[in-house]
């Protein structure tokens, strides 16, 4: 096949990489998807940095197979730790969703340091704090873990007053530091940014990064000469895959994406744990 025809990867350990998928769509309407949630083994947020590259380089090989021209690590957690060994695995370029947000935190500095959210295994990868004074050496960051913050969004807990409460308690530290921004540093964190905000305040800036890392794809994919013709807008030519049935995923998808996909469960190539 034609390689600018081939079909771009997207994977995450569930639903919150629709929200890039989502922004992937509407930037990049020529653009087929396919897109695994490896429900089976979320959450990533507390695993090991050497579990959660096994899982990178499975779902790699599991969306080669299926012949994309690129991989996108629709995952905070994934992406701080297994850009390398997926790019070292893989002939296609790998775009993580770290770098992407640390730029437009940078782009839009005022002087007050940057807050980080995101789970654990992120927060404790320190990606973003590398990513950021890459970009700006001058850059103070305060990164917080949020783990309960996933949890409550895949029970659809979206504006209880119960999640408040949890948010409260988790920004408190960034306000105290008097962040200028603050990152969403998980990809299931855009549906919370009602709460967020409300609780951060007009003058805090929160930092989704969907809309950066699309941009980011378009412009690999241009540099790369893989860039799809536009063609019709067709939802349907969209793949949706899980590792586990697909149930629950299909009510939250609907939520992350605005559209109901159609979704098939598959079986992801194991790979061995020195691989
Ligand atoms: N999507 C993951 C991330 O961005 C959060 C969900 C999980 O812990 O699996 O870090």
């Amino acid at each position: 096949m034609n390689a600018r025809a081939r079909p771009i990867g997207v994977f995450d350990s569930g639903v919150g990489g629709l929200t890039v998928a989502r922004e992937m769509i509407r930037q990049l309407p020529g653009e087929r998807l396919i897109y695994l949630g490896d429900t089976a083994r979320a959450p990533y947020g507390n695993k090991s940095p050497e579990t959660l590259i096994r899982f990178a380089l499975e779902t790699g090989a599991f969306l080669a197979a299926k012949g994309v021209k690129m991989v996108v690590v629709a995952c905070n957690s994934s992406s701080a730790y297994s850009l390398p060994a997926l790019r070292a695995r893989l002939s296609v370029p790998v775009v993580g969703v770290i770098e992407a947000g640390a730029r437009a935190a940078v782009a839009g500095r005022r002087g007050r340091p940057i807050g980080v959210i995101g789970t654990r295994a992120t927060v404790r990868s320190q990606a973003y704090a590398r990513a950021i004074h890459g970009l700006d050496p001058e850059a103070a960051v305060a990164a917080q873990a949020c783990p309960l913050f996933v949890p409550l969004i895949e029970e659809g807990w979206i504006r209880s007053a119960t999640t408040l409460e949890v948010a409260r308690a988790y920004l408190a530290p960034l306000k105290r530091r008097r962040v200028e921004s603050v990152v969403l540093g998980c990809t299931h964190y855009p549906l919370l940014k009602g709460v967020i905000s409300a609780v951060l305040g007009p003058d805090i800036a929160l930092v989704d990064s969907a809309r950066e890392v699309a941009r980011e794809v378009r412009t690999v994919l241009e540099a790369d000469g893989l860039r799809a013709p536009s063609g019709r807008v067709d939802f349907s030519r969209h793949r949706f895959y899980v590792t586990d049935p697909p149930e629950q995923f299909r009510g939250l998808a609907r939520r992350f994406l605005g559209r109901q996909p159609r979704i098939a469960t598959v079986r992801l190539p194991e790979l061995p744990p020195s691989a």
